[in-house]
């Protein structure tokens, strides 16, 4: 037993009703809930992610924790008040002004929060502090709400935002995580496999999201678990083009179109150069070629020569011959 431990997790759980109580109800809330519409969340997902609104003034919740008799200090260790500068004993809300995005542990207890900025400011989300209850190297965010979907499909698929999570459940797609705004960790890929055989990896379009899957193919791969990469053009994220698109071409070109992690090299790479000059398509070549060549099935060695070779017009006999050659050394050198 660690009553201080049960104290926060009490203290979490009624805050999250008052920040949602405050979204709903009242008219600090109006413009909070006026922005969560104009993103496209209804009132459904709203209730189903307890979204609230933490308003903006100095000690809303000082006051919420003080009538509940809640130790301040204990409070603030928690993450749930900072302290004031130029005093020992005066609290005030760490959150102030944001739409609050509760953070739950896999058995759904509330652990800590993303606040996110109405509209334009810096930072745009603010989260808890790392606390007793809290590691974000550990916890991803909507997995208890997701395990069901997840067991059945024995998919997961991977996002980079809670709005890409909570407009990918409203499209249907309910075994959708997140992390806190990091990389994903040896530990996060470690709880996936004990519940998943695939990882769909859907992340932001822009160079950033894609640079981002490309680093983490080899964590979970290193661990046996099958991965496909969604491409999302313009730089657009999984919420946006939700919101642009709808569920179904969403269900269909996104999750179910994600390509085989060699496809999303091929394709990531390719940027880099420009196919139409001679130099181009040799370069390119020369990155791609090893990666085909450590491919151990020689039939998926044939697929992605055969699309190389018709992609650059080239033959597929010399593509295959310097393949071989690669592969050859590779094996050399093992
Ligand atoms: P929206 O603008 O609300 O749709 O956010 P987003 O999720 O699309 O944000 P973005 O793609 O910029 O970043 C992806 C994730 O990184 C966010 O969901 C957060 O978890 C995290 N992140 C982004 N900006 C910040 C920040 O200013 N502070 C912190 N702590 N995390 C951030
Ligand atoms: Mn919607
Ligand atoms: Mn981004
Ligand atoms: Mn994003
Ligand atoms: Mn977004």
């Amino acid at each position: 037993p660690n009553p201080e431990r049960d104290r926060l997790l009490q203290a979490y759980e009624w805050t999250a009703k008052f920040y949602h109580f405050l979204l709903k109800n009242t008219e600090h809330g109006k413009a909070a809930m006026d922005y969560l519409r104009s993103r496209g969340f209804n009132d459904k997902v709203i209730d189903q992610f307890q979204i609230g609104f933490a308003p903006d003034r100095w000690d809303t919740l000082v006051q919420f924790l003080t009538k509940r008799s809640f130790d301040l200090h204990e409070m603030e260790k928690g993450g749930l008040l900072t302290k004031r500068h130029d005093s020992e004993e005066d609290y005030l809300d760490r959150f102030r002004g944001r739409v609050m995005f509760p953070i739950s542990d896999r058995n759904g207890r509330i652990i800590a929060f993303a606040g996110r900025i109405l509209g334009e400011g810096q930072p745009k989300y603010l989260n808890s502090p790392e606390s007793k209850l809290f590691n974000k190297s550990r916890i991803l965010y909507n997995l208890h709400q997701a395990k069901p979907s997840i067991r059945k499909l024995r998919q997961i698929v991977l996002f980079e935002g809670y709005g890409d999570v909570i407009s990918a459940w409203e499209a249907g797609v309910q075994n959708g995580v997140a992390t806190m705004g990091t990389s994903l960790t040896e530990s996060h890929a470690a709880l996936m496999k004990t519940m998943a055989d695939e990882i769909v990896i859907c992340y932001d379009g822009d160079r950033a999201g894609q640079a981002a899957a490309m680093k983490t193919i080899p964590l979970l791969e290193s661990i046996s678990l099958n991965v496909r990469i969604s491409v999302l053009n313009d730089g657009l994220d999984p919420d946006e083009f939700i919101q642009k698109y709808g569920a179904d071409r969403f269900n269909r070109q996104i999750i179910d179109g994600a390509v085989s992690t060699t496809k999303f090299k091929l394709i990531y790479l390719k940027k880099n150069h420009i196919l139409l000059e001679e130099d181009g398509k040799i370069a390119y070549t020369k990155e791609v070629l090893p990666i085909i060549a450590a491919l151990a099935s020689s039939t998926e060695r044939e697929v992605y020569l055969r699309e190389l070779a018709s992609e650059l017009q080239l033959s597929f006999e010399s593509l295959k011959q310097d393949c071989n050659e690669i592969r050859q050394s590779m094996q050399k050198n093992m």
